[in-house]
């Protein structure tokens, strides 16, 4: 990868991590967050709530807190951040927009370029897009579909996945967010190909994917013979940033067809050159009857999407008039953010700069488990990378939960975000966040790991 150049990402505002003045989170921070906690109601994001800071503002990869503590950024938003914060191309997109028109679901040059970019972009045939401002609700509209075209009501997902918050998705989410949220409508949930915790035991690729045969079965077994949908995320996020075979994915392609019903990727995550390339369905050369996408598509604007096949986005009534259409959807500065997105993306050749420093995170990654006795697998495609935290290499258990959020706390105490508070760690920093700055992060994650581990007595 070396022959890539060096990516310098376009800030006009330049800062530097880690950078700690005060204990976290600091007493600024503590009297606006009391603030809030007194209205606020419960339930949000567990990082942003446990770290306890209040946001000053950020640059790049860079998060400065209200007491002028700065952190090292690899959450990334959790896949929203694709350009990195406040990049000065989206600023000025937005800043542009909002003096032209910021209301109303009419068609625009801006919407109608945005539309026509994603186009030229999207799986090969996948070309019809229909927007909204949330994740869960483009995979609603993309079941609301799969519904219409084929006649029949229901859907599978697979074990570990995760689409969102909605009674529809909760259906197919295999994460545990479902519980206490039944009836759901009908839905089912398959093994998926993660092969650090195989659902057989097995190994690849001597495997052979027995688990897409077992997924197979199940669904077989299971269904009334109603199957509208099968909706899979290419690269399980939630689940720890999974990466399961190329094969896998066909396998599943082939199941859904099997069935008649609507093959759906979820590249909520992986859209967008998370993974280095436009897709991560790509890597598996399959082509969706439908895409949902979100989250980095709009770099930190609410927008999201359904691209679908032109055969399939005909359905009716999906596609009468208003049938489709949501009262933020292809919102003007939605869309001027989203058209700033791809156009920086492609024109700063961002997907090399995820590619190179995706390889070398990983490459640093894979020292880890001579140096850390608790980390059990490390993983990465592009910028989407995961580390498995283990209590013991041979049983598997994952690491208490307790401890990491030791982790957790210790890396902010020393500069850093990640999401190193669950056993399953995600990493996904800003496509555009810089080779050494990633380094620096990953090693005040493995300092972290390792300091924890030593008070543990597991160093
Ligand atoms: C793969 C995937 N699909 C859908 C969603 C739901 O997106 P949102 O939170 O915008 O509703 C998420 C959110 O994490 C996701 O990871």
């Amino acid at each position: 990868m070396g022959f890539l150049p060096s990516y310098r990402a376009r800030v006009d505002l330049k800062l530097t991590a880690p950078h700690i003045e005060t204990a976290i989170p600091g007493p600024k921070s503590k009297a606006i967050v009391a603030k809030e906690e007194q209205h606020i109601a419960p339930g949000l994001q567990g990082f942003a709530q446990s770290s306890g800071i209040a946001v000053e503002r950020a640059a790049g990869s860079v998060i400065e807190d209200v007491d002028g503590n700065r952190f090292v950024d690899l959450i990334g938003g959790i896949g929203v951040n694709s350009l990195g914060h406040c990049h000065p191309a989206y600023r000025e997109a937005l800043h542009a927009q909002i003096d032209k028109a910021t209301v109303g679901s009419f068609t625009s040059q801006v919407r109608a370029d945005l539309i026509s970019e994603v186009a030229e972009v999207a799986p090969k045939g996948v070309d019809r897009l229909q927007l909204y401002s949330s994740g869960a609700e483009a995979v609603e509209s993309a079941f609301r579909l799969a519904k219409n075209a084929t006649g029949k009501f229901e859907v599978a997902g697979f074990w570990g996945g995760f689409h969102g918050k909605t009674m529809g998705t909760l259906a197919v989410n295999g994460a545990g967010n479902q519980r206490s949220y039944g009836p759901t409508p009908p839905g089912h949930v398959l093994p998926y190909a993660n092969c650090y915790r195989c659902p057989l035991k097995l190994t690849y690729p001597t495997c052979d994917i027995a688990c897409a045969d077992l997924a197979r079965d199940q669904l077989s077994h299971q269904t009334t013979g109603s199957l509208a949908a099968v909706i899979v995320e290419p690269m399980q996020g939630t689940a720890g940033n999974v990466i399961p075979p190329p094969e896998f994915l066909q396998r599943v392609q082939a199941m859904a067809k099997e069935h008649g019903a609507i093959f759906i990727a979820d590249e909520m995550i992986t859209g967008f050159g998370r993974t280095g390339r436009w897709f991560a369905s790509e890597r598996s050369g399959v082509i969706p009857d439908l895409v949902t996408i979100g989250k980095g598509f709009g770099a930190g604007f609410p927008i999201s999407g359904v691209l679908g096949k032109p055969e399939v986005v005909q359905a009716k009534p999906w596609a009468n008039p208003s049938g489709s259409s949501s009262s933020y959807g292809g919102n003007p500065l939605a869309a001027a953010a989203a058209l700033a997105t791809i156009r920086t993306l492609k024109g700063e050749n961002i997907f090399a700069n995820v590619k190179r420093v995706g390889a070398s995170m990983l490459a640093e990654l894979r020292s880890w488990p001579d140096k850390l006795r608790w980390v059990g697998d490390v993983r990465g495609e592009g910028l989407f990378l995961g580390i498995e935290l283990v209590q013991d290499r041979k049983s598997k258990e994952p690491l208490a939960k307790k401890i990491c959020q030791e982790i957790f706390r210790e890396g902010l105490s020393r500069g850093l975000l990640a999401m190193s508070y669950t056993h399953a760690i995600r990493l996904q920093p800003a496509l555009t966040i810089e080779e050494d700055l990633a380094l620096q992060g990953l090693a005040l994650l493995r300092e972290s790991i390792a300091a924890v581990a030593l008070r543990h007595g597991a160093g």
